[in-house]
């Protein structure tokens, strides 16, 4: 059985693999040397570490660790650790130039899919069966390429892309918020191939009655914040939230500024624009996203009650599986996760993206902060290791859901947990309100 399907599966990985890596090269091809080796923002890698760091990640554990094989020396390993060096460091690294990291990337690669050719996926040891360690660098290439869009957004000038996507346009939803009546569901999963270890284990969570904005939060809606003097009021804010506004002078989302009229404009990957009205809110702090949720009367979700409404079917009691509408892989119609379209659809724009409760453009767009603290799941152990999620558990970081329009098919599913400090906003990340 296992061996007659082994074939398709192995071609499915390989071709993922070559997909992902096109893309990462896509991304870096319009950049300049110096740009690709300078640091845009302290808390940002030159893009040059990013793009050696893909290829030593997948040295390190798909032939160290998965097949007893090493291509490079050790020092290659040191430059490109992440938990060794903290990210204000890297730039001073005698990293792997465009064409010396080029070339790295393709031997290991080449090693990477011979020996998937013979690896046996189906039995065996955990890194290897159903073929998670593939996966697991897969994911990872696509989520540094989100990095990448993040420092591509932040550099200063023009981020001209090679290749450009157009997007639907959007009719914005019927409805203004869905109904999602209260009882227990599945959050979590106990998948092995696919999920980080951060999802598991599946368990049950009692959610109480609650209605959850239908579509993100729009650039509209939180412009009448701001002019409303959101800012400014204090009453509004958390504590951490207002010191955090008030040090860093912020009176707006990062990005955002005035033209000489009073409307706003914003700068997306270095062209500047006028804010799209229908767009969601982007590049706000957890703290924002807080004090507008007070000041229009409501708050920010669970991150389990987001997971219900995104993933939960009331009518089966199952979940709806990988995505919010299926285990169908998203296309163009349920949800915007081509980073080639360099921003967010107009919110409410994916019917065919709801959920079952009709909540609408859960993945995809952009990211939606949750007021849950990142803390590990019962029954949680770290794989494979210790520096992917546990080491962030109980560290004041906030859980983000749902991807953004800079997150691959891959690397995003019902389940997924991303996380960051309450203040960032590098991230293309909105989000909605419940009540
Ligand atoms: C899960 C997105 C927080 O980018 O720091 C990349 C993912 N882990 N390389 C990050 C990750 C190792 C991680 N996040
Ligand atoms: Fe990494």
């Amino acid at each position: 059985m296992e061996t007659r399907h082994a074939p398709a599966a192995k071609r499915d990985i390989a071709h993922r693999l070559e997909e992902a890596r096109e893309r990462t090269r896509l991304l870096l091809s319009t950049v300049s040397d110096e740009k690709l080796a300078s640091q845009h923002a302290e808390y940002m890698s030159p893009l040059i570490w990013d793009y050696g760091h893909i290829g030593n990640y997948e040295e390190l554990w798909l032939l160290n660790e998965a097949f007893g094989k090493t291509l490079s020396d050790r020092e290659l390993f040191d430059i490109y650790d992440a938990s060794i060096h903290p990210r204000e460091e890297r730039p001073s690294l005698d990293m792997l130039d465009r064409e010396d990291a080029a070339k790295y990337l393709d031997a290991v690669r080449d090693s990477v899919l011979s020996e998937l050719e013979e690896a046996d996926l189906a039995n065996g040891e955990r890194l290897l069966r159903d073929g998670f360690v593939y996966k697991m660098i897969l994911q990872h290439e696509a989520q540094h390429n989100e990095t990448m869009l993040q420092t591509l957004d932040l550099m200063d000038g023009k981020y001209e892309p090679k290749e450009k996507v157009e997007l639907p346009e959007g009719t914005p939803p019927d409805e203004d918020t869905a109904f999602i009546p209260g009882g227990t569901f599945i959050m979590g999963t106990d998948d092995e191939a696919w999920a980080l270890d951060n999802e598991r284990n599946a368990h049950e969570v009692e959610v109480p009655d609650f209605r959850m904005d239908a579509a993100a939060v729009t650039n509209r809606a939180y412009i009448e914040f701001v002019e409303d003097g959101g800012y400014e009021k204090k009453k509004l804010w958390k504590p951490e939230g207002w010191d955090w506004k008030v040090e860093k002078k912020v009176k707006a989302p990062s990005h955002w500024y005035h033209k000489e009229s009073h409307d706003w404009w914003t700068k997306l990957f270095g062209f500047d624009e006028p804010l799209d009205l229908d767009a969601p809110v982007m590049h706000v702090s957890h703290h924002e996203a807080e004090a507008f949720a007070r000041w229009a009367g409501k708050r920010l979700p669970t991150e389990a009650e987001w997971e219900k409404a995104a993933s939960w079917n009331p009518e089966t009691e199952t979940t709806t599986g990988l995505f919010p509408w299926g285990d169908e892989s998203p296309t163009p119609e349920h949800a915007n996760l081509d980073h080639l379209a360099f921003r967010p659809a107009k919110s409410g724009t994916y019917p065919k993206g709801a959920s079952a409760y009709g909540v609408l453009g859960m993945v995809g767009d952009v990211w939606e902060w949750t007021n849950t603290e990142f803390h590990p799941y019962p029954g949680f152990e770290s794989f494979p290791y210790r520096e992917y999620s546990e080491v962030f558990f109980g560290e004041g970081y906030r859980v983000l859901r749902g991807g953004s329009f800079a997150t691959r098919p891959n690397a995003i599913r019902n389940t997924f947990r991303n996380w960051d400090h309450p203040y960032r906003r590098q991230l293309f990340v909105g989000f909605r309100c419940v009540e």
